[in-house]
């Protein structure tokens, strides 16, 4: 078993009968979904709102009942992986391309939680490129002043042409060296026409499931 396997599975012991579930996307959060599929298929009576395209198909082959916004107000518990984690347990997350649905589902659920292996976990935020997904109107524009604040964004490219996200947008992959005030940066990138959303979650998650250095399973809590 990989320590994505067991981050994942882990996280799934905290989903409950009855809940709605904010379903997060990649390879990490795969396994959690697996164990909730066994789950229900063992009578687990749970709802799930997926964060992509990518966990929706994976979350009905593995026969997890979907609802969506329309039908319910409100999420019990999101799970959903990140790319780096620091020690307040701010994220840095859109590796895969899912930012801004994840950050709906976490702002909507009354527990979030993150599983995220060894490798993720970050003194201070900036190793990993910052995710900003922008509308493709204008996207030259909101480049530069996104440039502005301090970084070379590339755009994400797939098969030689811009990657487009569940949303329709673009993604900026940006090299923000080192994130003294992700709270700050978060708001400016934010403020930006064009700008839809960005890959810094601040303040958001409330328990974080990961290993600690002896290999043990480690669950943290803001
Ligand atoms: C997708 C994400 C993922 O949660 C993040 O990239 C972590 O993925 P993985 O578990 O595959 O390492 O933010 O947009």
């Amino acid at each position: 078993m990989n320590e994505k396997q067991w981050v994942g599975e882990k996280a799934a012991e905290f989903v409950k009968d009855g809940m709605v579930v904010g379903l997060g996307t990649g390879s990490t959060v795969y396994y959690t979904l697996k164990r909730l599929g066994e789950l229900v298929n063992e009578g687990l009576s749970i709802q799930g709102i997926p964060t992509s395209v990518q966990t929706e198909i994976i979350a009905k082959e593995f026969g997890i009942p979907l609802t969506n916004f329309l039908e319910v107000e409100h999420i019990d518990l999101a799970i959903d992986g990140a790319d780096e984690v620091d020690l307040h347990l701010n994220l840095t997350k859109g590796g895969g391309g899912a930012l801004l649905r994840e950050k709906i589902i976490a702002k909507a659920a009354k527990t979030f939680i993150v599983v995220a292996d060894s490798s993720k976990l970050v003194e201070k935020l900036g190793t990993f490129l910052l995710p900003v997904e922008v509308v493709p109107f204008g996207f030259s524009v909101t480049e530069r002043h996104i440039r502005e604040l301090g970084c070379s964004p590339e755009i994400r490219l797939k098969e030689g042409k811009p990657f487009i996200t569940d949303n329709g947008n673009y993604i900026f992959d940006c090299n923000f060296p080192d994130i003294p005030y992700p709270e700050t940066l978060e708001r400016k990138l934010n403020m930006i026409p064009g700008v839809v959303e960005n890959g810094l979650f601040v303040g958001m998650a409330d328990m974080l499931v990961t290993l600690g250095e002896d290999k043990n399973i480690v669950v943290k809590r803001t």
